[in-house]
């Protein structure tokens, strides 16, 4: 029997605004194809056959591009909360979907990672564990859940977004990372039809009982749920930290993208399928999305531009800037980040040249 996987695709991507106004954060594009694509891909080399897509906001974009999974040898099912559940109830409310019982893989839709999942399911059977937590080393782990080990790895404590006085000097600071496995007994404890949270609330708890064990690793590790993030996996993919992406290089220009002769792209970054940049544009450590048209000596360096956007003639955005699909920068337009544009403002700027940022 293969391996069956739930992965968490329902947040609502605030961090990611306005590029998860119009798609779920784990279909934002990385060289071209959903991130959660590269995560399938992972999956099915370690033996998962199976996959529920745990939804919420916006699932019909999911649905449309990976249908029943064939593509991928995964079959592929969708699960709608009916209210927002939590990661834990949306778990609980995924599970039924599966054919067979056994444990549960689970994974946030918003990490990138090459985490060995063969040596997280044998350390989840050799400690008898009722859950496993991936983990990995980060410098500060204010924005995650800090988890603290015994020496077996049983976890001692867990600490939900630690404050500078919960954080113990020279400790290795280990975070959940976002991927689980999680033993049938941990999923039927959690209430139905009710929000619950696993960070917060099942995992304290499996842990106060001792059935919960850590998995730290080294591997490479990104959640993409920021627009420094999202901007940073697409430099550590081209730099070949993710070899099995096969994407490495200087830069990426993406089926039918169209580079004029004079145009300079470099730095590490991407041009999505189909767009166009034109001679004596400069687009440096910027990912561009698909169909985007830059404009003759435009000049883009360190931004994250949408889907179908045009940047006019000359107009320079540098330092993480942040465009909404489909919008228009008005030629000769100066924005320095970082700054998330108003998409709505910056398409009615035409001729006044005003962008407003937030
Ligand atoms: P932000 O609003 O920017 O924090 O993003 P987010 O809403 O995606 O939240 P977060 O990054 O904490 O979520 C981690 C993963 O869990 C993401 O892949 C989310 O899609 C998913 N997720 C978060 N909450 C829920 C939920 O209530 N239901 C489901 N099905 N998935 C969830």
């Amino acid at each position: 029997m293969g391996v069956q996987a739930v992965i968490l695709v329902g947040g609502q991507g605030t961090r990611l605004r306005p590029l998860t106004e119009t798609r779920p954060k784990p279909m934002m594009p990385l060289f071209d194809r959903p991130m959660v694509a590269h995560q399938l891909d992972h999956l099915a080399r370690y033996g998962v056959t199976e996959v529920v897509f745990s939804c919420g906001y916006r699932p019909d974009a999911l649905e449309a591009y990976f249908g029943d999974g064939a593509g991928f040898a995964i079959r592929v099912r969708y699960v709608t909360d009916p209210i927002p559940l939590g990661t834990a109830g949306a778990v609980a409310n995924a599970v039924p979907a599966f054919a067979h019982p056994g444990d549960v893989l689970v994974l946030n839709g918003d990490i990138l990672t090459d985490l060995d999942l063969g040596a997280l399911m044998a350390a989840h059977r050799v400690s008898g564990a009722a859950a496993t937590v991936a983990l990995t080393p980060v410098q500060d782990p204010s924005a995650y859940g800090l988890v603290r080990l015994r020496d077996d790895r049983a976890v001692r404590e867990f600490v939900e977004k630690p404050s500078p006085g919960e954080l113990i000097p020279g400790e290795p600071y280990l975070i959940n990372a976002g991927t689980y496995l999680l033993s049938r007994e941990v999923i039927e404890s959690i209430p139905a039809g009710v929000a619950c949270s696993i960070e917060r609330e099942v995992f304290p708890r499996v842990a106060a009982g001792g059935g919960l064990y850590g998995y730290p690793s080294d591997c490479y590790w990104r959640d993409i749920g920021t627009p420094q993030s999202y901007l940073e996996a697409h430099r550590d993919m081209l730099n070949g930290a993710v070899p099995t992406a096969g994407v490495a290089g200087e830069v990426y220009i993406g089926p039918g993208a169209v580079v004029e002769e004079g145009a300079r792209i470099a730095d590490r970054s991407c041009i999505g399928a189909g767009s166009a940049v034109a001679a004596g544009a400069s687009v440096i450590g910027t990912v561009l999305g698909a169909r985007t048209r830059v404009g003759p000596n435009a000049y883009i360096e360190g931004c994250v531009v949408g889907e179908g956007v045009e940047v006019g003639a000359g107009a320079r955005l540098v330092g993480l800037v942040v465009i909404g699909d489909r919008a228009r920068v008005v030629p000769d337009l100066h924005i320095v980040g970082p700054t998330i544009i108003d998409v709505g403002e910056i398409r009615t700027a035409a001729g006044d040249g005003n962008a407003k940022g937030h």
